[in-house]
Protein backbone atom coordinates (compact mmCIF):
# COMPACT_ATOMS: atom_id res chain seq x y z
CA UNK A 1 0.00 0.00 0.00
CA UNK A 2 1.42 3.24 -0.82
CA UNK A 3 0.96 6.61 1.69
CA UNK A 4 0.39 10.11 1.19
CA UNK A 5 -0.44 12.98 3.87
CA UNK A 6 -1.95 16.40 2.67
CA UNK A 7 -2.78 19.64 4.85
CA UNK A 8 -5.66 22.02 4.13
CA UNK A 9 -5.09 25.56 5.67
CA UNK A 10 -7.55 28.22 4.88
CA UNK A 11 -4.98 30.94 5.31
CA UNK A 12 -3.42 29.89 1.40
CA UNK A 13 -6.95 30.10 -0.06
CA UNK A 14 -6.35 31.16 -3.81
CA UNK A 15 -9.86 32.76 -4.09
CA UNK A 16 -13.83 31.19 -4.54
CA UNK A 17 -14.60 29.34 -6.51
CA UNK A 18 -15.42 30.12 -10.01
CA UNK A 19 -19.37 28.74 -10.74
CA UNK A 20 -18.62 28.93 -14.37
CA UNK A 21 -15.89 26.44 -14.46
CA UNK A 22 -18.19 24.27 -14.16
CA UNK A 23 -19.35 25.08 -17.96
CA UNK A 24 -20.48 22.44 -21.06
CA UNK A 25 -20.86 22.52 -24.82
CA UNK A 26 -23.40 22.11 -27.51
CA UNK A 27 -22.48 21.95 -31.11
CA UNK A 28 -24.33 21.40 -34.03
CA UNK A 29 -22.58 18.47 -34.76
CA UNK A 30 -23.32 15.02 -34.83
CA UNK A 31 -26.30 13.64 -32.53
CA UNK A 32 -25.57 16.62 -29.94
CA UNK A 33 -28.45 18.84 -30.69
CA UNK A 34 -31.17 16.84 -32.62
CA UNK A 35 -31.61 13.31 -31.00
CA UNK A 36 -29.72 15.04 -28.17
CA UNK A 37 -31.28 17.68 -26.06
CA UNK A 38 -33.80 17.79 -29.33
CA UNK A 39 -36.41 15.12 -30.66
CA UNK A 40 -40.12 15.80 -31.30
CA UNK A 41 -41.51 12.99 -31.27
CA UNK A 42 -39.92 11.28 -28.55
CA UNK A 43 -41.93 9.84 -25.70
CA UNK A 44 -40.78 12.24 -23.35
CA UNK A 45 -40.38 15.79 -25.59
CA UNK A 46 -42.30 18.68 -24.84
CA UNK A 47 -44.67 20.86 -27.28
CA UNK A 48 -41.53 22.56 -28.55
CA UNK A 49 -39.58 19.19 -29.51
CA UNK A 50 -37.10 18.78 -26.86
CA UNK A 51 -36.77 15.51 -24.76
CA UNK A 52 -37.87 15.32 -21.01
CA UNK A 53 -35.40 12.91 -20.11
CA UNK A 54 -32.32 14.57 -21.58
CA UNK A 55 -33.52 17.71 -19.69
CA UNK A 56 -33.82 16.33 -16.20
CA UNK A 57 -30.00 14.41 -16.74
CA UNK A 58 -28.83 17.75 -17.86
CA UNK A 59 -30.20 19.59 -14.97
CA UNK A 60 -28.93 16.20 -12.45
CA UNK A 61 -25.59 17.08 -14.05
CA UNK A 62 -25.59 21.04 -12.30
CA UNK A 63 -23.52 22.61 -15.16
CA UNK A 64 -23.36 26.58 -14.84
CA UNK A 65 -22.98 27.44 -18.50
CA UNK A 66 -23.47 26.27 -22.23
CA UNK A 67 -21.65 27.69 -24.84
CA UNK A 68 -23.22 27.26 -28.24
CA UNK A 69 -23.47 26.73 -31.10
CA UNK A 70 -19.38 25.75 -31.83
CA UNK A 71 -16.96 24.61 -32.15
CA UNK A 72 -15.71 23.64 -35.87
CA UNK A 73 -19.26 24.04 -36.86
CA UNK A 74 -19.51 28.05 -36.01
CA UNK A 75 -16.80 29.23 -38.48
CA UNK A 76 -19.26 28.18 -41.30
CA UNK A 77 -22.36 29.53 -39.86
CA UNK A 78 -25.07 32.06 -40.30
CA UNK A 79 -26.58 33.04 -37.41
CA UNK A 80 -29.77 33.90 -39.17
CA UNK A 81 -30.94 30.24 -40.69
CA UNK A 82 -31.43 29.85 -37.44
CA UNK A 83 -33.88 32.43 -36.24
CA UNK A 84 -37.50 33.18 -38.20
CA UNK A 85 -39.99 31.05 -38.71
CA UNK A 86 -39.02 27.06 -38.57
CA UNK A 87 -40.67 26.09 -41.80
CA UNK A 88 -38.68 28.78 -43.90
CA UNK A 89 -35.30 28.03 -42.41
CA UNK A 90 -32.70 26.95 -44.95
CA UNK A 91 -30.96 23.68 -45.32
CA UNK A 92 -27.37 24.11 -45.82
CA UNK A 93 -24.09 21.93 -46.11
CA UNK A 94 -22.36 21.70 -42.67
CA UNK A 95 -18.68 21.42 -44.20
CA UNK A 96 -16.99 21.30 -40.67
CA UNK A 97 -18.47 17.85 -39.77
CA UNK A 98 -19.91 16.70 -43.80
CA UNK A 99 -23.44 16.77 -42.64
CA UNK A 100 -26.62 18.93 -43.85
CA UNK A 101 -27.45 21.31 -40.77
CA UNK A 102 -31.58 21.38 -40.94
CA UNK A 103 -31.62 24.58 -38.61
CA UNK A 104 -34.64 23.36 -36.72
CA UNK A 105 -32.89 24.43 -34.00
CA UNK A 106 -32.02 28.24 -33.24
CA UNK A 107 -30.79 30.41 -30.93
CA UNK A 108 -34.82 31.53 -29.53
CA UNK A 109 -35.04 27.52 -29.11
CA UNK A 110 -31.74 26.67 -27.18
CA UNK A 111 -32.04 29.88 -25.36
CA UNK A 112 -34.92 29.02 -24.04
CA UNK A 113 -34.16 24.90 -23.30
CA UNK A 114 -30.90 26.29 -21.83
CA UNK A 115 -32.85 28.62 -19.35
CA UNK A 116 -34.99 25.66 -18.54
CA UNK A 117 -31.97 23.70 -18.28
CA UNK A 118 -30.56 26.40 -15.44
CA UNK A 119 -27.77 26.85 -18.11
CA UNK A 120 -26.02 30.37 -18.78
CA UNK A 121 -25.42 31.27 -22.37
CA UNK A 122 -22.45 31.86 -23.67
CA UNK A 123 -22.65 32.43 -27.95
CA UNK A 124 -19.59 31.78 -29.79
CA UNK A 125 -19.84 34.07 -33.02
CA UNK A 126 -18.36 33.54 -36.72
CA UNK A 127 -15.34 34.56 -37.30
CA UNK A 128 -13.97 31.75 -39.96
CA UNK A 129 -16.66 32.45 -42.98
CA UNK A 130 -17.68 35.85 -41.39
CA UNK A 131 -16.48 38.72 -39.82
CA UNK A 132 -17.33 41.95 -37.92
CA UNK A 133 -20.51 42.87 -39.64
CA UNK A 134 -22.12 39.50 -38.42
CA UNK A 135 -20.89 39.52 -35.11
CA UNK A 136 -22.27 43.13 -34.30
CA UNK A 137 -25.10 41.92 -36.37
CA UNK A 138 -25.87 38.81 -33.93
CA UNK A 139 -25.21 40.78 -30.67
CA UNK A 140 -27.30 43.49 -31.43
CA UNK A 141 -30.06 41.02 -32.60
CA UNK A 142 -29.71 39.78 -29.29
CA UNK A 143 -29.14 41.65 -26.90
CA UNK A 144 -30.31 45.60 -27.96
CA UNK A 145 -33.97 46.45 -26.27
CA UNK A 146 -35.80 47.69 -29.23
CA UNK A 147 -36.31 50.47 -31.72
CA UNK A 148 -33.76 48.82 -34.16
CA UNK A 149 -34.64 46.79 -37.45
CA UNK A 150 -32.27 43.86 -35.57
CA UNK A 151 -33.94 44.11 -32.47
CA UNK A 152 -37.32 44.35 -33.74
CA UNK A 153 -36.75 41.53 -35.88
CA UNK A 154 -36.12 39.50 -32.71
CA UNK A 155 -39.16 40.41 -31.38
CA UNK A 156 -41.22 39.31 -34.34
CA UNK A 157 -39.40 36.06 -34.02
CA UNK A 158 -40.60 35.67 -31.02
CA UNK A 159 -38.83 37.11 -28.24
CA UNK A 160 -39.62 40.89 -27.09
CA UNK A 161 -37.23 41.08 -23.91
CA UNK A 162 -33.12 40.90 -25.24
CA UNK A 163 -31.71 37.77 -24.77
CA UNK A 164 -29.42 39.44 -22.09
CA UNK A 165 -26.38 36.97 -23.36
CA UNK A 166 -22.94 38.05 -21.55
CA UNK A 167 -20.45 35.58 -23.09
CA UNK A 168 -19.11 36.36 -26.20
CA UNK A 169 -16.53 33.74 -28.05
CA UNK A 170 -14.68 35.52 -30.65
CA UNK A 171 -14.21 32.57 -33.36
CA UNK A 172 -13.68 28.83 -32.91
CA UNK A 173 -9.56 27.50 -33.21
CA UNK A 174 -8.43 30.03 -35.44
CA UNK A 175 -5.20 28.75 -35.08
CA UNK A 176 -6.11 24.85 -36.54
CA UNK A 177 -5.34 24.57 -40.14
CA UNK A 178 -8.65 22.74 -39.99
CA UNK A 179 -10.87 25.15 -39.02
CA UNK A 180 -13.39 26.97 -41.50
CA UNK A 181 -11.16 30.29 -41.88
CA UNK A 182 -8.20 29.61 -40.43
CA UNK A 183 -5.71 32.42 -40.27
CA UNK A 184 -2.57 33.66 -38.85
CA UNK A 185 -2.31 34.75 -35.74
CA UNK A 186 -1.89 38.49 -36.47
CA UNK A 187 -4.96 38.14 -39.19
CA UNK A 188 -6.77 36.28 -36.42
CA UNK A 189 -5.28 38.94 -33.67
CA UNK A 190 -6.35 42.45 -35.77
CA UNK A 191 -9.88 40.44 -36.35
CA UNK A 192 -11.13 39.85 -32.92
CA UNK A 193 -9.39 43.29 -31.99
CA UNK A 194 -11.82 45.54 -34.13
CA UNK A 195 -14.66 42.58 -33.63
CA UNK A 196 -14.10 43.02 -29.96
CA UNK A 197 -14.33 46.61 -30.20
CA UNK A 198 -17.28 46.98 -32.31
CA UNK A 199 -19.17 44.60 -29.79
CA UNK A 200 -18.60 46.14 -26.90
CA UNK A 201 -19.56 49.97 -28.52
CA UNK A 202 -22.77 48.41 -28.95
CA UNK A 203 -23.08 46.39 -25.36
CA UNK A 204 -20.47 47.46 -23.01
CA UNK A 205 -21.76 44.79 -20.18
CA UNK A 206 -20.54 41.76 -22.82
CA UNK A 207 -17.40 39.71 -21.83
CA UNK A 208 -15.48 38.35 -24.57
CA UNK A 209 -13.50 35.33 -25.13
CA UNK A 210 -10.36 35.53 -27.74
CA UNK A 211 -9.75 32.29 -29.20
CA UNK A 212 -6.10 30.38 -28.23
CA UNK A 213 -4.62 27.62 -28.87
CA UNK A 214 -6.25 24.01 -30.00
CA UNK A 215 -4.17 22.16 -27.98
CA UNK A 216 -1.06 22.71 -26.38
CA UNK A 217 1.14 20.81 -29.16
CA UNK A 218 0.61 23.40 -31.84
CA UNK A 219 3.47 24.62 -33.43
CA UNK A 220 2.13 28.25 -32.91
CA UNK A 221 1.52 27.84 -29.23
CA UNK A 222 2.91 30.66 -27.25
CA UNK A 223 3.67 33.08 -30.08
CA UNK A 224 -0.25 32.69 -31.19
CA UNK A 225 -1.67 33.71 -27.80
CA UNK A 226 1.13 36.73 -27.27
CA UNK A 227 0.05 37.99 -30.80
CA UNK A 228 -3.61 37.82 -30.15
CA UNK A 229 -3.15 39.27 -26.52
CA UNK A 230 -1.23 42.25 -27.65
CA UNK A 231 -3.68 43.19 -30.47
CA UNK A 232 -6.97 42.65 -28.36
CA UNK A 233 -5.04 44.52 -25.00
CA UNK A 234 -7.89 46.30 -23.04
CA UNK A 235 -10.65 44.75 -25.45
CA UNK A 236 -11.24 40.97 -24.20
CA UNK A 237 -11.55 39.72 -21.10
CA UNK A 238 -10.43 36.57 -21.70
CA UNK A 239 -8.21 34.12 -23.86
CA UNK A 240 -9.35 30.11 -24.33
CA UNK A 241 -7.45 26.69 -24.26
CA UNK A 242 -8.91 23.79 -25.55
CA UNK A 243 -7.56 20.57 -23.30
CA UNK A 244 -8.45 16.85 -25.12
CA UNK A 245 -6.48 14.12 -23.56
CA UNK A 246 -7.15 10.16 -24.55
CA UNK A 247 -4.36 6.91 -23.55
CA UNK A 248 -2.33 6.27 -26.11
CA UNK A 249 -1.05 2.62 -26.51
CA UNK A 250 -2.09 1.28 -23.30
CA UNK A 251 -0.15 4.09 -21.80
CA UNK A 252 -2.43 3.92 -18.43
CA UNK A 253 0.24 5.99 -16.38
CA UNK A 254 0.81 8.97 -18.33
CA UNK A 255 -2.85 9.07 -18.83
CA UNK A 256 -4.05 9.53 -15.37
CA UNK A 257 -1.47 11.96 -14.64
CA UNK A 258 -4.13 13.95 -17.68
CA UNK A 259 -3.98 16.61 -15.00
CA UNK A 260 -0.35 17.84 -14.10
CA UNK A 261 -0.31 18.42 -18.36
CA UNK A 262 -3.73 20.64 -17.79
CA UNK A 263 -1.21 22.67 -15.17
CA UNK A 264 1.64 23.17 -17.28
CA UNK A 265 -0.33 23.91 -20.13
CA UNK A 266 -2.60 26.59 -17.84
CA UNK A 267 0.52 27.99 -16.55
CA UNK A 268 2.21 28.69 -19.68
CA UNK A 269 -0.96 30.73 -20.80
CA UNK A 270 -1.27 32.59 -17.63
CA UNK A 271 2.99 33.44 -17.67
CA UNK A 272 2.14 34.70 -21.92
CA UNK A 273 -0.84 36.88 -20.03
CA UNK A 274 1.23 38.30 -17.58
CA UNK A 275 3.98 39.22 -19.99
CA UNK A 276 1.36 41.13 -22.15
CA UNK A 277 -0.19 42.60 -19.24
CA UNK A 278 2.69 44.21 -17.92
CA UNK A 279 3.92 45.11 -22.00
CA UNK A 280 0.80 46.92 -22.70
CA UNK A 281 -0.62 47.91 -19.46
CA UNK A 282 -3.90 46.49 -19.80
CA UNK A 283 -5.66 43.97 -16.99
CA UNK A 284 -4.44 40.23 -17.12
CA UNK A 285 -7.36 38.45 -18.85
CA UNK A 286 -8.67 34.95 -17.20
CA UNK A 287 -8.60 31.66 -18.67
CA UNK A 288 -11.43 29.85 -20.75
CA UNK A 289 -10.76 26.46 -21.07
CA UNK A 290 -13.63 26.77 -23.09
CA UNK A 291 -13.23 23.05 -24.69
CA UNK A 292 -11.97 19.91 -22.26
CA UNK A 293 -12.33 16.58 -21.97
CA UNK A 294 -11.07 13.42 -22.58
CA UNK A 295 -11.48 12.28 -26.42
CA UNK A 296 -10.05 9.81 -28.30
CA UNK A 297 -8.89 11.82 -31.10
CA UNK A 298 -6.52 9.53 -32.50
CA UNK A 299 -9.66 7.17 -33.37
CA UNK A 300 -11.26 10.08 -34.69
CA UNK A 301 -8.49 11.40 -37.10
CA UNK A 302 -7.33 8.22 -38.20
CA UNK A 303 -10.52 6.11 -38.67
CA UNK A 304 -13.28 7.92 -38.42
CA UNK A 305 -12.70 11.34 -39.59
CA UNK A 306 -11.59 9.96 -42.79
CA UNK A 307 -14.74 8.12 -43.89
CA UNK A 308 -16.87 10.68 -42.14
CA UNK A 309 -15.25 13.35 -44.22
CA UNK A 310 -15.67 11.33 -47.88
CA UNK A 311 -19.06 10.37 -47.47
CA UNK A 312 -22.65 11.28 -47.59
CA UNK A 313 -23.53 14.54 -46.42
CA UNK A 314 -26.23 13.09 -43.41
CA UNK A 315 -27.79 14.73 -41.28
CA UNK A 316 -27.04 14.60 -37.75
CA UNK A 317 -25.14 11.41 -37.91
CA UNK A 318 -23.49 9.41 -35.16
CA UNK A 319 -20.43 11.79 -34.51
CA UNK A 320 -17.55 10.66 -31.52
CA UNK A 321 -19.80 9.48 -29.46
CA UNK A 322 -17.14 8.15 -27.21
CA UNK A 323 -17.80 5.50 -24.55
CA UNK A 324 -16.48 6.72 -20.99
CA UNK A 325 -14.74 3.91 -18.91
CA UNK A 326 -13.65 4.00 -15.39
CA UNK A 327 -10.20 5.37 -16.13
CA UNK A 328 -11.72 8.16 -18.61
CA UNK A 329 -14.22 9.09 -15.50
CA UNK A 330 -10.98 8.80 -13.15
CA UNK A 331 -8.98 11.36 -15.49
CA UNK A 332 -12.27 13.64 -15.78
CA UNK A 333 -12.24 14.09 -11.97
CA UNK A 334 -8.57 14.82 -11.78
CA UNK A 335 -8.69 17.54 -14.66
CA UNK A 336 -11.79 19.07 -12.42
CA UNK A 337 -9.52 19.19 -10.19
CA UNK A 338 -6.51 21.00 -11.97
CA UNK A 339 -9.64 23.57 -12.96
CA UNK A 340 -10.19 24.23 -9.60
CA UNK A 341 -6.27 24.05 -8.25
CA UNK A 342 -6.19 26.79 -11.11
CA UNK A 343 -8.93 28.75 -9.82
CA UNK A 344 -7.00 32.31 -9.98
CA UNK A 345 -6.40 32.02 -13.33
CA UNK A 346 -8.90 29.94 -14.65
CA UNK A 347 -12.30 32.07 -15.31
CA UNK A 348 -14.48 29.69 -16.82
CA UNK A 349 -14.28 26.11 -18.44
CA UNK A 350 -16.47 24.00 -20.45
CA UNK A 351 -17.01 20.06 -20.71
CA UNK A 352 -17.15 19.32 -24.71
CA UNK A 353 -19.55 18.66 -24.50
CA UNK A 354 -22.87 18.08 -22.99
CA UNK A 355 -24.99 15.10 -24.97
CA UNK A 356 -24.14 12.36 -26.86
CA UNK A 357 -20.86 13.68 -28.39
CA UNK A 358 -18.59 13.19 -25.90
CA UNK A 359 -20.90 13.68 -23.52
CA UNK A 360 -21.43 12.56 -20.36
CA UNK A 361 -25.10 12.16 -20.99
CA UNK A 362 -25.98 9.62 -24.05
CA UNK A 363 -29.25 9.12 -25.52
CA UNK A 364 -30.94 7.10 -28.31
CA UNK A 365 -33.64 7.70 -30.65
CA UNK A 366 -36.82 6.64 -29.38
CA UNK A 367 -34.92 5.04 -26.42
CA UNK A 368 -33.37 5.81 -23.18
CA UNK A 369 -31.13 8.22 -21.73
CA UNK A 370 -28.35 7.41 -19.54
CA UNK A 371 -25.20 8.66 -17.47
CA UNK A 372 -21.76 8.54 -18.62
CA UNK A 373 -19.17 7.53 -16.09
CA UNK A 374 -17.55 10.96 -16.64
CA UNK A 375 -21.17 12.17 -15.52
CA UNK A 376 -20.51 11.37 -11.76
CA UNK A 377 -17.14 13.10 -11.20
CA UNK A 378 -18.08 16.41 -12.64
CA UNK A 379 -21.91 16.31 -10.78
CA UNK A 380 -20.16 16.00 -7.72
CA UNK A 381 -17.83 18.72 -8.10
CA UNK A 382 -20.13 21.13 -9.41
CA UNK A 383 -22.65 20.05 -6.41
CA UNK A 384 -20.20 20.01 -3.71
CA UNK A 385 -17.45 23.08 -4.34
CA UNK A 386 -18.39 25.58 -2.10
CA UNK A 387 -16.58 28.56 -0.92
CA UNK A 388 -12.77 28.85 -1.05
CA UNK A 389 -10.15 26.97 -3.15
CA UNK A 390 -7.12 25.80 -1.42
CA UNK A 391 -4.55 24.12 -3.04
CA UNK A 392 -3.50 21.42 0.10
CA UNK A 393 0.14 20.83 0.86
CA UNK A 394 1.03 17.38 0.03
CA UNK A 395 3.72 14.35 0.58
CA UNK A 396 3.15 11.82 -1.90
CA UNK A 397 4.84 9.18 -3.27
CA UNK A 398 5.68 10.21 -7.24
CA UNK A 399 5.78 8.04 -10.39
CA UNK A 400 7.14 8.23 -13.55
CA UNK A 401 5.49 9.19 -16.70
CA UNK A 402 6.40 8.62 -20.52
CA UNK A 403 4.43 12.27 -20.79
CA UNK A 404 5.11 14.29 -17.86
CA UNK A 405 7.73 13.16 -15.84
CA UNK A 406 8.03 12.56 -12.56
CA UNK A 407 3.85 13.20 -10.62
CA UNK A 408 2.51 12.58 -8.07
CA UNK A 409 0.63 9.62 -6.78
CA UNK A 410 -2.10 11.87 -4.99
CA UNK A 411 -4.30 14.81 -7.23
CA UNK A 412 -6.25 16.94 -4.71
CA UNK A 413 -7.54 20.24 -4.19
CA UNK A 414 -9.79 21.34 -1.66
CA UNK A 415 -12.91 24.27 -0.67
CA UNK A 416 -13.47 25.71 2.68
CA UNK A 417 -16.80 27.53 2.96
CA UNK A 418 -17.46 30.12 5.50
CA UNK A 419 -19.33 27.34 7.69
CA UNK A 420 -16.33 25.59 8.25
CA UNK A 421 -17.62 22.53 5.38
CA UNK A 422 -14.27 21.21 4.36
CA UNK A 423 -14.80 19.32 0.57
CA UNK A 424 -11.52 17.29 -0.14
CA UNK A 425 -11.13 16.17 -3.79
CA UNK A 426 -9.12 13.33 -4.10
CA UNK A 427 -7.54 10.64 -6.94
CA UNK A 428 -5.34 7.72 -6.34
CA UNK A 429 -3.19 7.46 -9.69
CA UNK A 430 -1.74 4.27 -9.32
CA UNK A 431 -3.57 2.08 -11.60
CA UNK A 432 -2.45 -0.83 -9.16
CA UNK A 433 -2.08 0.15 -5.54
CA UNK A 434 -4.15 1.68 -2.89
CA UNK A 435 -3.19 4.31 -1.34
CA UNK A 436 -3.10 5.56 2.55
CA UNK A 437 -4.30 8.86 3.05
CA UNK A 438 -3.50 11.11 5.97
CA UNK A 439 -5.24 14.55 5.86
CA UNK A 440 -4.68 17.50 8.58
CA UNK A 441 -8.07 19.78 7.97
CA UNK A 442 -8.81 23.05 9.68
CA UNK A 443 -11.79 22.56 12.52
CA UNK A 444 -12.05 20.58 15.74
CA UNK A 445 -14.47 17.97 15.28
CA UNK A 446 -15.21 18.00 12.22
CA UNK A 447 -18.14 15.41 10.90
CA UNK A 448 -18.07 13.52 7.76
CA UNK A 449 -20.85 13.59 5.95
CA UNK A 450 -20.24 12.09 2.73
CA UNK A 451 -16.93 10.10 0.99
CA UNK A 452 -17.99 8.78 -2.02
CA UNK A 453 -15.71 7.06 -4.97
CA UNK A 454 -15.72 6.22 -7.70
CA UNK A 455 -13.47 3.22 -9.24
CA UNK A 456 -13.29 0.01 -10.61
CA UNK A 457 -17.21 -1.56 -9.60
CA UNK A 458 -17.63 -5.48 -8.74
CA UNK A 459 -16.87 -7.65 -10.88
CA UNK A 460 -15.46 -5.13 -13.22
CA UNK A 461 -12.16 -3.78 -14.39
CA UNK A 462 -10.95 -0.18 -15.20
CA UNK A 463 -12.28 -0.61 -19.13
CA UNK A 464 -16.03 -0.93 -17.81
CA UNK A 465 -18.53 1.14 -18.93
CA UNK A 466 -22.21 2.23 -18.94
CA UNK A 467 -24.43 1.34 -21.68
CA UNK A 468 -27.64 2.07 -22.80
CA UNK A 469 -29.22 -1.03 -20.82
CA UNK A 470 -26.61 -1.59 -18.16
CA UNK A 471 -24.89 1.28 -15.93
CA UNK A 472 -22.53 -0.69 -13.58
CA UNK A 473 -20.31 2.27 -12.88
CA UNK A 474 -22.00 5.34 -10.24
CA UNK A 475 -20.26 6.10 -7.55
CA UNK A 476 -19.89 4.49 -3.73
CA UNK A 477 -19.40 4.92 -0.66
CA UNK A 478 -16.18 5.09 0.60
CA UNK A 479 -16.10 2.75 3.94
CA UNK A 480 -13.13 2.83 6.81
CA UNK A 481 -13.06 6.60 7.22
CA UNK A 482 -11.62 7.70 10.32
CA UNK A 483 -11.69 11.53 12.38
CA UNK A 484 -9.54 11.84 15.13
CA UNK A 485 -8.66 15.16 16.92
CA UNK A 486 -4.92 16.53 15.95
CA UNK A 487 -2.58 15.97 18.87
CA UNK A 488 -2.91 20.42 19.68
CA UNK A 489 -6.92 19.50 19.06
CA UNK A 490 -7.57 22.70 16.95
CA UNK A 491 -7.73 20.26 14.07
CA UNK A 492 -9.41 17.27 12.32
CA UNK A 493 -6.87 14.17 11.24
CA UNK A 494 -8.95 12.27 8.56
CA UNK A 495 -7.61 8.82 7.98
CA UNK A 496 -8.83 6.62 4.17
CA UNK A 497 -7.83 4.32 1.73
CA UNK A 498 -8.36 5.63 -2.05
CA UNK A 499 -8.59 2.19 -3.98
CA UNK A 500 -6.56 1.63 -7.00
CA UNK A 501 -7.28 4.00 -9.71
CA UNK A 502 -10.02 5.86 -7.87
CA UNK A 503 -11.76 9.20 -7.73
CA UNK A 504 -12.87 10.47 -4.32
CA UNK A 505 -14.85 13.65 -2.50
CA UNK A 506 -15.05 13.92 0.99
CA UNK A 507 -17.27 16.43 2.60
CA UNK A 508 -16.85 17.60 6.02
CA UNK A 509 -19.01 19.65 8.26
CA UNK A 510 -17.93 21.66 11.03
CA UNK A 511 -19.09 20.36 14.36
CA UNK A 512 -20.81 23.81 15.47
CA UNK A 513 -22.66 24.01 12.44
CA UNK A 514 -26.08 22.68 12.15
CA UNK A 515 -27.17 23.80 9.16
CA UNK A 516 -24.47 21.20 7.86
CA UNK A 517 -27.03 17.96 8.71
CA UNK A 518 -26.65 14.96 6.70
CA UNK A 519 -30.25 15.36 4.45
CA UNK A 520 -28.54 19.32 3.80
CA UNK A 521 -25.42 17.41 1.72
CA UNK A 522 -27.24 14.96 0.36
CA UNK A 523 -29.64 17.38 -1.42
CA UNK A 524 -26.61 19.47 -2.55
CA UNK A 525 -25.50 16.60 -4.66
O1 LIG B 1 -15.74 19.34 -29.52
C1 LIG B 1 -15.47 18.83 -30.81
C2 LIG B 1 -14.58 19.75 -31.61
O2 LIG B 1 -13.34 19.85 -30.97
C3 LIG B 1 -15.01 21.20 -31.73
O3 LIG B 1 -15.91 21.41 -32.75
C4 LIG B 1 -13.73 21.89 -32.01
O4 LIG B 1 -13.72 23.22 -31.55
C5 LIG B 1 -12.67 21.03 -31.36
O5 LIG B 1 -11.64 20.72 -32.21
Amino acid sequence: MLHARLEVDPGTAIGPVPRRIFGTFVEHMGRSVYEGIYEPGHPTADAAGFRGDVLALVQELGATTARYPGGNFVSGYRWEDGVGPVASRPVRLDAAWHSVETNEVGLHEFARWASDAGLELMYAVNLGTRGIAEAADVLEYANHPGGTALSERRAADGTPEPFGIRLWCLGNEVDGPWQIGHKTAEEYGRLAAESARLMKFIDPTVELVAAGSSNAEMPSFGEWERTVLRHTAGLVDHISLHAYYEEWDGDVDSFLASGAGLDRYIATVAAIIDEVAAETGAAPVGISVDEWNVWYQRRWNEIDKPRVMNGDWPAHPRLIEDEYSVTDAVVVGSLLISLLRNADRVSMANLAQLVNVIAPIRSEPNGPAWRQTTFFPFQLTAALASGQVVRPSVASPRYETAKYGAVEVLDTVATVDDSGTVTLFAVNRSATEELALEALLPGAGLRLQRASTLGVPEGGDRHTSNTATEQPVAPRELAGVTITPSPDGASSLVGATLPALSWTVFVFGAASDPSHSDETVASRG
